[in-house]
């Protein structure tokens, strides 16, 4: 049976450098999500014909990390059709052998609900705000607003909204590096694998 560890959490709470360190320390095959949504906003036209003929060529598409495609990702991943239309894709790259990281909103919740370990990342707004500014070289302030509008959006959603799972653990990345956030993660899939 193949191992899943299931990571959610809001924009730039670390849970992306997380999920990758984890499935490379653990040589776990990873799936970020958000790209998915991503890539569904960035086609522009009707969103749920994108979400039903998504292909490796949108994924590879150069512009889906810009605050702009986190907007439109976030619109689109409120529409029900379009998160249907990728459940089946995700939930059989977490099929896969020996295991597999998917990072996201809805990963413990709905996508993987049986995942062997789940984490739910978060850091506080302005935390966030300021690596995603780094990150892109955009404004903080402007990033904070971004960060907060597409974090209401997720939360408040009628269908899958992000949410930690019940049996979640928690990691506020707020105060930590990311070695230290990292080595928190690998202690706490060694305890379980
Ligand atoms: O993680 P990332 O910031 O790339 O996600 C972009 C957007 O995609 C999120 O704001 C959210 O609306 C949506 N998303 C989602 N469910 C996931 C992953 C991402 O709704 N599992």
């Amino acid at each position: 049976m193949p191992f899943t560890i299931a990571i959610d959490g809001p924009a730039a709470s670390g849970k992306g450098t997380i999920a990758r360190a984890l499935a490379l320390r653990f040589s776990f095959h990873h799936l970020d999500t958000g790209l998915l949504y991503r890539a569904v906003g960035a086609r522009g036209g009707d969103p749920i014909a994108a979400a039903n003929s998504l292909s490796p060529e949108d994924l590879a598409r150069g512009d889906l990390r810009s605050a702009e495609a986190g907007q439109a990702a976030s619109r689109v991943a409120a529409i029900p059709e379009v998160r249907a239309a990728l459940v089946a894709f995700q939930r059989a790259f977490a099929r896969q052998e020996p295991g597999a990281v998917l990072d996201g909103r809805d990963i413990g919740t709905v996508i993987c609900p049986m995942a062997e370990v789940k984490l739910y990342v978060t850091a506080s707004d302005q935390i966030r705000a300021r690596r995603r500014a780094l990150e892109l070289g955009a404004d903080e302030a402007r990033m904070l607003v971004e960060l907060r509008e597409r974090d209401a959006r997720d939360a408040a959603r009628d269908v899958a909204p992000m949410r930690p799972a019940d049996d979640a653990i928690l990691l506020d990345t707020s105060e930590m590096s990311i070695e230290a956030a990292v080595a928190r993660a690998v202690e706490t899939v060694r305890q379980v694998l």
